[in-house]
């Protein structure tokens, strides 16, 4: 890899992550996670102060993993970019107010990124170059989006996302109701494979046809998802059967509730690539490590002739990597860095790729 492609340091608290990673251009030189998961799992959910706390705990001592991993100095970065959002306040503010001193000890341009659009970025780090034009399906505990990216560092629309829970936050609900420890995905996807997916035919959210509409009119709803109605099915569910004192077929709930979340993310991601003309669709966040529905979408992205790409699952999940390898291509394309004068932003939409400087 040419010394002349731009060694960026990228850091990332937006959630319960604390990452530093470092890549020059394309290439992935370290990846140093510390996740105060642990210190959430007695309450079954991300306690945003608690996260905050980890954070601060976890930053220096990240970042001096990832330079001695990378084997280079905050001397040698061409430039520094951090998370401005979206994501929880608190936990933002710990990492931007890290980049923001280490940009203003070394002098190096400071990028205030989005995270969403650096989940599509990271893809760069495995299997050659994105497409200039692709989609991208974003699926954690904290977000689910379907992107379409014209241009990774100045053109990207929202085309889809959640009205209510987000994918990874219905599993961990759902979980909950079955009396299963948190995070919930990963002990729902196990217990689905041992279940009949069909034993129970519980609601695709937002699948009618007044919220898809058609393709010439499009309805309001046609590429966005709605899990809370799937989560009171599963919970009456629940209910009806305690109150019928029948053993309650976790298995069986487990694998019809997951094939109701995989369905409609699928038919939706595949439905709005083959749609907007995109070829190649790009898998990202913690949810990609569902077992079903990599399978089913690749089945159906392979029925649609588009391209799944999905980065290791090192890369899906939040990490420093993916901040530092948008912040690279950043570097590369010209873009004006933002400087010191931003303020995190917990809403920032996925059309504002990087944050622009100060006027
Ligand atoms: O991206 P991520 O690590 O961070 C957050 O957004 O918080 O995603 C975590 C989420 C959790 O909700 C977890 O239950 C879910 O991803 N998850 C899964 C699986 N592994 C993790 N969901 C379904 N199936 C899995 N195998
Ligand atoms: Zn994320």
């Amino acid at each position: 890899m040419s010394q002349s492609e731009p060694l960026v340091l990228g850091i990332e608290s937006s959630c319960d992550e604390t990452g530093v990673g470092i890549v020059r251009g394309s290439e992935l030189l370290a990846n140093a996670v510390a996740s105060s998961m642990e210190e959430h799992v007695r309450f079954g959910g991300v306690i945003p102060e608690i996260a905050s706390r980890a954070h601060l705990e976890a930053l220096v001592p990240t970042l001096r993993e990832a330079l001695d991993t990378a084997g280079v100095t905050l001397r040698d970065l061409d430039a520094i970019a951090v998370t401005a959002g979206p994501g929880l306040a608190g936990a933002l503010m710990v990492g931007v107010a890290g980049a923001k001193a280490l940009a203003l000890a070394t002098g190096k341009p400071l990028y205030a990124v989005n995270h969403l659009v650096a989940h599509v970025g990271v893809g760069a780090l495995e299997g050659g170059a994105l497409p200039a034009s692709l989609g991208a399906l974003l699926v954690s505990g904290g977000h689910t989006e379907i992107l379409r990216v014209t241009s990774l560092s100045s053109d990207v629309e929202l085309l889809g996302s959640t009205i209510d829970d987000a994918a990874g936050e219905a599993y961990d609900k759902v979980a909950r109701l079955l009396g299963l420890p948190y995070p919930g995905g990963p002990v729902i996807d196990r217990l689905a494979s041992e279940g009949n997916p069909k034993a129970i035919r519980f609601p695709r959210g937002l699948t009618l046809g007044k919220f898809m509409g058609t393709a010439e009119e499009p309805g309001k709803h046609r590429y966005d998802f709605s899990f809370s109605g799937l989560k009171t099915a599963v919970a009456r569910f629940v209910e009806d059967c305690r109150a019928r004192g029948a053993e309650i077929p976790v298995a069986d709930v487990a694998a019809s509730f997951q094939e109701a979340v995989v369905d409609v993310i699928t038919r939706k991601a595949v439905l709005a690539c083959t749609e907007q003309g995109l070829d190649t669709l790009l898998l990202g966040g913690g949810v990609a490590a569902n077992s079903r529905l990599r399978e089913l979408l690749a089945a159906r992205c392979q029925s649609a002739g588009i391209t799944l790409r999905v980065p290791r699952p090192g890369l899906c999940t939040d990490n420093g990597a993916m901040i530092a390898a948008l912040g690279a291509r950043l570097v590369a394309d010209g873009v004006a860095p933002t400087g010191g004068a931003f303020a995190t932003d917990t809403g920032l939409p996925p059309s504002v790729v990087s944050m622009p400087p100060a006027a």
